[in-house]
């Protein structure tokens, strides 16, 4: 399922100005995930201008999920072309911090990578087989599983449930293409190629990219700092939005 063919054209996102001359970002989601994962403090951030985007496949836009990181790139660097953005800050979470990676790893340099915001995310992430082979037999136990693992205990019950429907809701194939494209990602070689400034953010209660993974893009990205945000988990900006708003702006000072 390569989808470079479908990119643009078919992407969905909503977009909120910022003054000219100002931050612009990129707002990129994860496996199986929507626009709707970033709250509203990000998408709409003060001072910025924001694009959220569903990758292809997923929400709102047309196309199908790709079945590598690759192909999402060639897909959000079309949408960015068609659009004339010219340089960003790119956002990703989980998969889509994998598609920022790769993205600033890219040699085309179509896009600028003004900056990375890697959140809840790793240069390798492997996949438990209990989610991976569980979306193939029984896409409603893996959607609880993956429940189970992506929010921290003190997350509202009402943040989890919209997240459980929303997941529910999505194309099982393109989630477990998703999954499968995680999986096989690894640029732990090739992070020291990586020269945008870099902003790491990660949950200090999240199993499926612990804190171990944000360290070590911290370690090898040579211009990257961290945040560990406490007691949250892997959907960290949805669960501490106001948190990850305010580190996401100190950033953006440091690079605009
Ligand atoms: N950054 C730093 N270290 C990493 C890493 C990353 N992104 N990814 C893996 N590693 C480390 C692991 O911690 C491990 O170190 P260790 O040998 O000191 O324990 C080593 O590299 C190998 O790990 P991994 O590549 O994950 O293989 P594995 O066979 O040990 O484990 C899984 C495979 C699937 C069991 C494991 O990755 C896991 O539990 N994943 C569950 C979380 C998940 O499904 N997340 C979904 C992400 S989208």
């Amino acid at each position: 399922m390569p989808c470079a063919e479908t990119a643009s054209g078919e992407i969905f996102y909503t977009l909120s100005r910022g003054p000219a001359g100002g931050p612009v970002l990129v707002l990129v989601h994860g496996a199986g995930g929507t626009r709707l994962h970033w709250p509203g403090e990000l998408r709409r951030l003060p001072g910025a201008t924001v694009y959220t985007l569903d990758l292809p496949g997923h929400g709102r836009s047309g196309g199908r999920g790709c079945d590598t990181i690759e192909g999402y790139v060639e897909a959000v660097v079309a949408f960015l072309q068609r659009l004339r953005v010219e340089r960003a800050v790119i956002v990703g979470h989980s998969m889509g911090g994998a598609i920022a990676q790769t993205l600033a790893l890219s040699s085309s340099g179509q896009v600028g990578v003004a900056g990375l915001v890697l959140i809840a995310t790793g240069a390798r992430l492997r996949v438990a087989p209990a989610i991976l082979d569980g979306i193939r037999s029984d896409f409603e136990q893996a959607a609880e599983l993956i429940t189970r693992f992506a929010w921290s205990p003190e997350a509202p019950s009402s943040l989890v449930e919209r997240g459980r429907k929303t997941l529910l809701e999505a194309d099982p194939d393109v989630v477990w293409g998703d999954f499968a494209t995680c999986d096989r990602f690894d640029v732990i070689d090739r992070l020291g190629e990586i020269r945008s400034p870099t902003l790491v953010v990660s949950g200090s209660v999240d199993p499926l990219t612990p804190v171990k993974y944000a360290r070590f893009l911290v370690e090898r990205i040579p211009q990257a700092r961290y945040v560990i945000v406490e007691g949250a988990g892997h959907m960290v900006m949805l669960e501490q939005p106001g948190k990850v708003m305010q580190v996401v702006q100190e950033f953006l000072v440091g690079i605009y």
